[in-house]
Formats: structure tokens, C-alpha cells, sequence
């Protein structure tokens, strides 16, 4: 939902025979000074900031770090607490005097207290929901100048994950007409989609501040995905003074190109307001024409059964920490739906404008989640302390900002809320907050993530949302549909099961914590209450009317470093006890975006198209002639391993099981066979394992592993060799230890240093590995498992960056990107 973005002046054009005075939307995240400590009287027009640092948004001062066992490992080791001053001085056209300014901020970590010249304009303590001030009367027209000052104050023990600090989102100032679209103020549904047609519902608030009454002309035009018009209609309001008023209208749209998973074809809504014959305001939405339903029995898209195969992400991009980047998000949403991935979680807390509109592009199913926690604290210092206050407005906020996304298919009003187990309240609180989402947006469902089975279903407190969410039960699903059969039911959150890329352990045993702080890659290891995918796989299909599951995560995020250094959610204090582990293990994707073992393993249950995996890696020196466990996740019929040219025989997907140790609380065997794993035994020999996959008794796919030499060379490769020239876009450099045949040596851990020439910069680096406190800035890493990644940002002029990448006796590499 954007205004006419125009980063010049107030401009007048003449466009189909009216005058049309647009309304600007400048970014503002340009030229800011910034100083991370307490800096008294920052707030005040004349103070003096020539040494702070010059910076651009989005920033997150945090990642930069130092690592530190001072910080809390459970929110990533690093500085997310502190006071953070942002300042940056402006000058207003003369001609803005008189029209309405607003300054908005996508988000802010968190506490912020803006001032404009010396006063302050407002305070919001929710580091996660965007915010707007009117700043007409702070600001002078005169060509003078002017000031605003941003004072962040994130807290200790305020969230039991990385949240990163500072002005992490983009800034707008927005300069309207007296008569404009409000903030969010377009709110578009579509409360019928068939093939034939779609109904579009539009109800557009309009905000006239003038002291009189005022006419105007509201106007939708929707454009197909193609840009050709398709429907327009219009209605005149009549608004009282210093006030608003909602223009409800709707129209038709014939042979809808509906929105799906799949096709997510996007509409455009242009919205117009005309005043005394001049059109005042210029209003866009992005749109998707689709229908979604739940009943008990499932979940529907456009009238068809679609399951979740979903993921939990927290809003972190590994080393750009939580500033946002349209590209990171990309990127992330790509991979997830490249392992079959159809649906997300924002857990727990609302995500990025960015982020929504890359799932309404790439067609992911969202579940849009507000809180971690209500009144009760998890934390010391989280949430709950603003709990009373916010909660409405930050959660009417949340669904008033997204309500237009297509790809959002249920709010959800928190996760795991310690309320459940409140028998006598714990429901009230739950009543408000859901009568709040229907308030806002009564054309989606709401739901939450509960822990607490039965506590919940037997307080009233599920049956406050339409579809109650349960987290790590998959043994309970069919008791509670007995229990319960009117309820809806799915996994908001499963398996939890933890991993270190490229690390295996032997033999394959069950361990709490293992000495090297890293997580064996056999999918086995979790938390007591956790379990390996195999397991909800195999609940999901016996109850059929479960629909789907959010895994725990798809990515690997900072923080909660569980197993190492705590375990649940009622440790408030640090969890620095196995330092210096600091990131998490869960994801199925590593915090540097390779995927682990484990991304395969969802791959090979959620996706069709032919694919083969084999693990471990085939260095085993000392081990010669004992076995070693190799496994195979793969969709396809059957698979045949050989190891040095001679077969160890084929494997039939869902015939031959192999065991997996499982140690999860609800479950009674301690070991399970999964038919969703092949697997051989084989005594090890250095050389070459191959697996070959056969569909219909045809080979269709297979994998090689070789045992690798001694680490030789650097080899480069770039997820997108041309990026655009707009100071954001990013391109993701992979780099891998390789021996002198080419071949991946799994155990290297060689520094690699970075040096970047041309017009652009490096932003980031990681390699995955949760116990490395190197900066994420710096221009070296190591290698971890063989790999590690350096990020490139484009400025915004356009040419070349190269990447040089060089390592103490490596032969080193360079990669060049174009950018334009
Ligand atoms: C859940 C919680 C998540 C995460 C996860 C780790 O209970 O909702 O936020 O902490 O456990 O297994």
C-alpha cells in the first residue's frame, strides 16, 4: 500500500484533463547521524552531533557486535541492549506549509521517544508494528532548518530471541493535501472468487483536516497482472470537518486470474480522491483475488484442499541481523519454497512490509502472528510490561497494516501464551484480543500457538480463536479431535529438532549436549519436547483431518541456543552457560542460508519433482572398515547405494525402515521406524558413495560423495550475477574449500579473506556455525564444514563489484557482479 512514491519535489501534473497535485512519499533513510550511548539533550534542535557516525537505514546495531559473554547467548551474544540516538537535520519546501507531513516508521527496536525540533512527538515501545506521527506544526517552512532526533532503549531480558536494536525498518515522510488516504487506510477483500468472477470490496478511509466540510470523488481503477484496466467505480463522500470517513464500494472483476500458490497472480488497485475537480491523493494497493476457507476438516484455496506444509521463521537475516532487506527476505522465502515449503509463520511477532509482500509475490501462505506473550511475562523485561497499555492498538495495527495482503490466511493473536493455564481469566483476555482481529478484520480467521494441551481446550482459552493451533503434540491430534470434534486442528508448531550443517557424530547415539557444542546432522537430536520430522510426518497421515504444520524453523535465527545454555521458556536470565553457542540449531537451513540435511528431508516429503539426498560426507580417515550409517531422503521409488562402484543394495521408500532413536516426551518408544528415511550400513572405505534413484525401475536421479583431499583452493559462486544499482540489492557469494580435484572437504575450517573492488560493498559474513564469535562485518571468515558465505551490497551507481577471496596456501578466487 503505497502513496505515489516521488523522492523530488511537490510536483503539479495534468493527467487524463484534471490537475492532479500528488501526494509524496520520500524515503527518508538516508543521512542520519547515529550514537549508540545516552546522549543528554540529543532531543534538542541545536545540539551538536558532528562526531556521531553517518549512517543510511535500515541499521541494526547490534550485529556488529563484538560478541560477548556479557550479552545474553540467548539473544544472540550481542549488544541488543543499550541506549541507540539517531538524528538527521532536513529542510521542508516552502510549499509543504499548509499540507499535512507525516513521518512513519516501519519499525523501531525499540522504545522509541522521536522528537522534531526539540518537542516530542510521541513514544512507541513495540519494537515490531510500524508507526506514524503528524509533524505538520514542529516543522518550519522557511528554508531553515530542521531536526529529528529517534532515542532507542532496548532492554535486557526483554525477548527470548535475537530482536536486534535500532532503526532496523525504512522511514517515510509522506507530504498529502489536507483531504488524503488515512494510514493504511485502504482495506480490500474479496468476499467472492470463483473462475467466472471475483467480488472486490473496497472500503478506503478518507481524512479530511480542513475546518470545513468537504466533497470529494473516491475512485478504485484495478488493473490485471498484465496492467490492463479491468474495473472502475466511484462514489462521492461528504466529509465533516477534522474528521474521516469510509467510502465503502465494490466491484466486479470477470474471469479472475486468481491468486494461489502456485500462480500468485497480483492486481493493482489505483485509488483517487478528487476535490473541486483536482485529484488530491493517489493511493496503491497491491491485491491478490483469491478465497480461503477452514472448516474442521481442512484448509481451502479457492475452493481446493491445501495442506500446510509450513515453516516458523523469526524475522532475522543472519549477519544483516534484523535490518531489512528486500533481497535477504527473497532469498529466504525462495529457499523455503524450493524445500516444498507452502506456508509461514511470522513467529512470533508482526514481520516486515518487505517480508509480506515477497510471500504475496511468490505465493506462500501466511500466518501473521502479533505476540509471544500477553500479561504473564516470559521474560523479565519483555512485552508483558506494555501488555495493558499497547496491546490493542499494536495488534489492531498489525492487521490494519496487512489486512490487504493476499498471502495472510489467519491472524494469530500470540504464541504459547502463559494465560492458557489461567482458568478463570485466561479466556477473557484471549475474547478481547480475537473480538479485536474481527474488529479490524472480520474476513480472516484467528488462531494461536498453544503448548498446553488440555489446559486450554478445558479453560475456554482455545476456543476463543477460530482454529486453535497445537504446538508439539502430533501423539494427542486424535485425542483432542475426539474430545474436541468441532475444533479445527493443526500443527503451529512441530518437530524442533536441532543440527549443525556438515557435522556428524558417531556412533549415531541420543545426547542431550554433545562436548563440541554442535549438533550431530542424523536428525535425531532435540529438547525433551521435541521429535524428529519423521514423527508429525507420520501423525499427519494418520490424521488426515490435521491440516499440516509449521516446522521449528525453517532457518537457523540468533539466539536461543537450545540445547546449549537453557531450554525453555521459563528461564529469564542469560544462557550463557555452554558459551560461546549463541545461535540457534533448529532450522533446517543454517543461519548463512545452506541448507542442512534436514532441508532435504522436508524436500523429499513435501515435494514431487524428482530429488535425491545422501549423507554423511565420505572423510571418515581412522575409520577404515567401520560402519558407518549412510542415509538417503529422497521422494522417488526406490534407491541403490554403491560404494566404490559395488552396490549395497536398493531400498523401497516406504517399505524399508529404518530405525531412528526418538526421546520425546509424549511419546512412549524410544525408537521409531521411519519409512520416510533409507538407509545402509556400510563399513568405510575411501572413495566414491553414489546413490542412484529409480522411479517406475528407471533411474532417474542420483548423488555423489567423494572423500575429499587435502583443502587446495577457494571456489566462488554467486546466487545472481547482475543486481540492480539501488544502494539495497544484494548478492549472496558461496564459498567453498575444495581439494584439488574440486571436491568439497567437509572438516575445512580455513580463514578466508575478503576484499571487494568496484561499486559496491560487503555486507555480511557467516558460515553457519553457532559457536563462532567472529564479527559478521569484518571482511574474513572462516570456513565451517567446508563453506562460508560473504554478502555484497550494491551503492547506487552502476558497474562492477568484484570479490576477491584469498586463504594462506589456498588458491585463492575472484567472482564479478554487474550492476545496473
Ligand atoms: C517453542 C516456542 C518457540 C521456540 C521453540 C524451541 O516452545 O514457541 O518460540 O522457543 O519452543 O523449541
Amino acid at each position: 500500500m503505497k502513496k505515489l512514491f516521488l523522492a523530488v519535489c511537490f510536483m503539479t501534473i495534468v493527467c487524463c484533463g484534471l490537475t492532479k497535485a500528488q501526494a509524496q512519499e520520500i524515503n527518508f533513510n538516508d543521512s542520519w547521524k547515529f550514537f549508540n550511548a545516552e546522549a543528554d539533550g540529543a532531543e534538542q534542535a541545536n545540539f551538536n552531533d558532528s562526531k556521531w557516525r553517518n549512517l543510511s537505514l535500515p541499521h541494526d546495531w547490534a550485529i556488529e557486535g563484538p560478541f560477548d559473554y556479557k550479552h545474553n547467548a540467548r539473544t544472540g551474544g550481542l549488544p541488543v541492549t543499550g541506549t541507540g540516538w539517531y538524528r538527521k537535520n532536513f529542510k521542508m519546501p516552502q510549499d509543504a506549509k499548509g499540507k499535512v507531513v507525516r513521518i512513519e516508521f516501519e519499525g523501531a527496536m525499540y522504545d522509541a521517544h522521536v522528537w522534531v525540533n526539540g518537542q516530542l512527538v510521541g513514544n512507541r515501545p513495540f519494537g515490531y508494528i510500524g508507526f506514524e506521527y503528524d509533524i505538520s506544526k514542529y516543522l518550519k517552512y522557511d528554508g531553515s532548518n530542521n531536526t529529528i532526533a529517534v532515542r532507542l532503549r532496548p532492554q535486557d531480558l526483554a525477548s527470548r530471541w535475537y530482536p536486534g536494536a535500532g532503526l532496523y525498518r525504512s522511514v517515510w515522510m509522506k507530504i498529502d493535501e489536507t483531504v488524503h488516504v488515512g494510514h493504511w487506510g485502504s482495506y480490500i477483500t474479496t468476499p467472492t472468487v470463483t473462475a467466472e468472477k471475483a467480488v472486490v470490496q473496497n472500503e478506503t478511509t478518507v481524512v479530511n483536516k480542513e475546518n470545513k466540510e468537504v466533497s470529494v470523488v473516491v475512485k478504485h481503477e484495478y488493473f490485471s497482472p498484465a496492467g490492463k484496466s479491468v474495473s472502475t467505480v466511484d462514489e462521492t463522500i461528504t466529509i465533516a470537518p477534522n474528521s474521516s470517513k469510509v467510502s465503502a464500494l465494490y466491484s466486479f472483476i470477470l474471469k479472475p486470474e486468481r491468486w494461489d500458490t502456485e500462480t500468485p497472480n497480483l492486481y493493482k488497485t489505483v485509488t483517487t480522491i478528487t476535490q473541486n475537480g483536482k485529484i488530491v491523493d493517489t493511493y496503491e494497493t497491491k491485491i491478490g483475488l483469491r478465497s480461503i476457507a477452514f472448516t474442521k476438516d481442512g484448509f481451502f484455496l479457492n475452493n481446493k484442499k491445501v495442506r500446510f506444509n509450513g515453516v516458523c521463521l523469526h524475522h532475522d537475516n543472519g549477519s544483516l541481523g534484523s535490518a531489512v532487506y528486500k533481497r535477504a527476505d527473497q532469498r529466504k522465502l525462495q529457499m523455503m519454497k524450493d524445500m516444498g515449503t507452502n506456508a509461514i509463520r511470522t513467529s512470533h511477532n508482526p514481520p516486515s512490509t518487505e517480508f509480506l509482500e515477497t510471500c504475496d509475490e511468490l505465493g506462500l501462505l501466511v500466518l501473521d502472528e502479533s505476540f509471544d506473550m500477553w500479561k504473564m511475562p516470559k521474560v523479565e523485561n519483555g512485552y508483558s510490561m506494555f501488555f495493558d497499555e499497547w496491546a490493542e492498538r499494536d495488534l489492531k495495527d498489525m492487521i490494519r497494516r496487512d489486512r490487504n495482503h493476499p498471502s495472510i490466511v489467519m491472524w494469530s493473536t500470540g504464541n504459547e501464551i502463559l494465560e492458557q493455564g489461567d482458568k478463570k481469566n485466561g479466556w477473557k483476555v484471549a475474547k478481547t484480543l480475537n473480538d479485536y482481529c474481527k474488529e479490524v478484520d472480520p474476513s480472516r480467521p484467528t488462531t494461536m500457538g498453544m503448548n498446553n494441551y488440555s489446559n486450554p481446550y478445558d479453560n475456554n482459552f482455545a476456543q476463543q480463536v477460530d482454529i486453535a493451533g497445537v504446538n508439539y503434540k502430533p501423539s494427542k491430534y486424535s485425542e483432542i479431535r475426539s474430545n474436541y470434534p468441532e475444533l479445527p486442528i493443526y500443527g503451529s508448531e512441530t518437530s524442533s529438532i536441532t543440527s549443525s550443517r556438515g557435522v556428524y557424530h558417531l556412533p549415531i547415539e541420543k545426547y542431550e549436549k554433545h562436548a563440541s557444542k554442535h549438533v550431530t546432522s542424523y536428525d535425531i537430536i532435540g529438547p525433551s519436547w521435541a521429535y524428529p520430522p519423521d514423527i508429525e510426518f507420520h501423525f499427519q497421515e494418520e490424521n488426515p483431518f490435521v491440516m499440516g504444520e509449521f516446522i521449528w524453523t525453517g532457518f537457523d535465527y540468533l539466539g536461543e541456543p537450545t540445547p546449549y545454555g537453557g531450554r525453555d521458556n521459563s528461564t529469564n536470565g542469560h544462557w550463557n552457560g555452554d558459551w560461546p553457542s549463541h545461535s540457534s540449531y533448529f532450522g533446517a537451513v543454517d543461519l548463512a542460508g545452506f541448507p542442512k540435511d534436514r532441508f532435504f528431508l522436508y524436500q523429499s516429503h513435501w515435494s514431487t519433482k524428482p530429488m535425491i539426498h545422501l549423507l554423511p560426507h565420505w572423510n571418515w580417515k581412522g575409520m577404515e572398515g567401520k560402519e558407518i550409517p549412510v542415509y538417503c531422503y529422497t521422494n522417488v521409488d526406490e534407491a541403490e547405494l554403491f560404494v566404490n562402484g559395488k552396490s549395497m543394495g536398493r531400498k523401497v521408500k516406504g517399505k524399508d525402515l529404518t530405525e531412528i532413536k526418538v526421546n520425546f516426551i509424549r511419546y512412549e518408544p524410544k525408537t521409531f521406524q521411519s519409512k520416510y528415511r533409507l538407509s545402509w550400513n556400510v563399513p568405510y572405505e575411501p572413495g566414491t558413495i553414489k546413490v542412484v534413484g529409480y522411479k517406475n525401475g528407471k533411474a532417474v536421479n542420483e548423488e555423489v560423495i567423494r572423500t575429499a583431499g587435502k583443502p587446495a583452493k577457494i571456489s566462488l559462486s554467486v546466487d545472481r550475477s547482475k543486481i540492480t544499482a539501488d544502494g539495497q540489492d544484494l548478492a549472496y557469494v558461496t564459498v567453498k574449500i575444495q581439494d584439488k580435484d574440486g571436491n568439497l572437504v567437509p572438516d575445512a575450517d580455513n580463514l578466508v579473506n575478503f576484499s571487494v573492488n568496484g561499486v559496491g560493498t560487503l555486507v555480511g559474513v557467516d558460515n553457519g556455525n553457532q559457536i563462532s564469535l567472529e564479527s559478521f562485518i569484518e571482511p574474513k571468515r572462516k570456513a565451517f564444514s567446508g563453506m562460508c558465505l560473504a554478502i555484497l551490497k550494491s551503492s547506487k551507481s552502476s558497474g562492477k563489484i568484484t570479490l576477491k577471496a584469498t586463504s594462506k596456501s589456498l588458491k585463492s578466487a575472484e567472482v564479478t557482479i554487474e550492476t545496473k
